[in-house]
């Protein structure tokens, strides 16, 4: 294959977002009532967390957005031009800062401009070796279906032939979300989505039962799958693997093409579930550590496992090919501040 058939071959959908990281200390997160380590939508009680951070702590500002860091990973290891990155932002300094980190990866950035609203920003207030993450979407959340359905915008969406989407955007357009899915249904193209954060399945279990049919491949990691298994009552919402197994085996709208689900546990191993076939079509995939002293933090790991994933899945390696890529992706952003890929990266070998 020339690097001419990869042109445009993946669009993603997610909320493009500027990371304010800090440290703080569990004072702080008692102070918003939140979690060591989950993953929120800011609300009004959040609103002066935002100001208190930058003004008592020493921040970093570095690329965020769950989608636009799996689409800058999966492009540094694709043809020029393979990516592309839809989701709305301002046109103010925190946008051109987005923008440019998606370019210096070779992702194409496509935004919806909302001029009324700021970037959006994700607070991600770390103690010790977790991290706590409240999204404040802002102009991120007026994408709609309008931008979509855009002649240029859906000249590109017909382009491609696999499309990631995060669960973060399930809260903002889930009809461009279903839009897009039906288009690839229709043209027996991949469709390909995250769970992205147990919130997900706790407040948006409708949406998700109408674009599971659609949804070719599932990521998650294991939070997400106990999330996901509680509230859609399986018998054993702890058990990732009987999880896995019981999503990848949910109604698909194209039964022709298994469904497949995949599920990270940090260092401990992956595990990936095809189709109707139970605990038969269920795998597990060791994950190699990474020695303690090396690891910076592991922010973006899980988006960074996607990134490797697709860069195999899209030019049809197999599914160990496209999980052990994966891994050893997830275990270079490790090594790195935030959801940052190294300057300069070898050659995957499998
Ligand atoms: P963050 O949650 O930090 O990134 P992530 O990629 O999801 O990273 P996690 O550390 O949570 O990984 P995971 O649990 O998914 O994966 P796992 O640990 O299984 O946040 C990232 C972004 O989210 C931010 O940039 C933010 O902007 C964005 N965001 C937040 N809210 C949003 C919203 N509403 N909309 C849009 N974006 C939003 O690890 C995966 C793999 O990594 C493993 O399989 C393994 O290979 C490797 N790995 C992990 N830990 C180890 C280890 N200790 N040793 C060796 N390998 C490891
Ligand atoms: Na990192």
């Amino acid at each position: 294959m020339t690097s001419q058939d990869f042109k445009g071959t993946i669009v993603g959908f997610c909320n493009p977002l500027l990371d304010i990281c800090a440290n703080v200390e569990p004072e702080f997160l008692a102070k918003y009532k939140l979690k060591a380590n989950d993953a929120i939508l800011a609300s009004e009680e959040h609103v002066p967390l935002f100001q208190e951070l930058v003004e008592k702590y020493p921040v970093k500002y570095i690329a965020g957005g769950a989608g636009q860091n799996s689409l800058r990973g999966a492009q540094r290891l694709l043809p020029e031009g393979a990516t592309t990155f839809i989701g709305c932002a301002s046109n103010d300094a925190f946008g051109k800062q987005l923008a440019s980190s998606a370019k210096k990866d070779g992702l194409n950035p496509l935004y919806m401009i909302d001029e009324n609203k700021p970037t959006g920003t994700c607070a991600l207030l770390i103690t010790g070796q977790d991290r706590s993450l409240v999204a404040n979407l802002a102009a991120a959340n007026s994408y709609s279906v309008e931008h979509v359905t855009r002649p240029e915008i859906w000249e590109q969406v017909e382009k491609a032939q696999y499309y990631y989407v995060t669960g973060f955007f399930l809260t903002v357009s889930p009809e461009s979300i279903l839009k897009v899915a039906q288009h690839a249904h229709e043209q027996g193209k991949t469709f390909m989505m995250n769970v992205s954060a147990p919130f997900t399945p706790e407040f948006y279990k409708d949406t998700w039962e109408k674009v599971l049919p659609y949804v070719d491949v599932l990521f998650g990691n294991e939070t997400e799958a106990e999330a996901w298994a509680t509230q859609f009552h399986y018998d054993h919402p702890k058990d990732i693997q009987d999880t896995a197994a019981k999503i990848a085996a949910s109604p698909k709208e194209n039964p022709n093409r298994p469904r497949t689900v995949v599920f990270t546990q940090g260092s401990e191993s992956t595990v990936v579930a095809i189709g109707n076939q139970g605990q038969e079509g269920v795998s597990v995939f060791p994950v190699q550590a990474v020695p303690k002293a090396e690891i910076v933090d592991t922010n973006g790991a899980g988006d960074a496992f996607v990134a490797g994933f697709l860069s195999q899945y899209v030019t049809k390696q197999s599914l160990p090919h496209c999980v052990q890529c994966g891994h050893w992706l997830a275990s270079l952003v490790i090594r790195e501040s935030g959801a940052s890929y190294p300057e300069k990266m070898a050659k995957f070998t499998p």
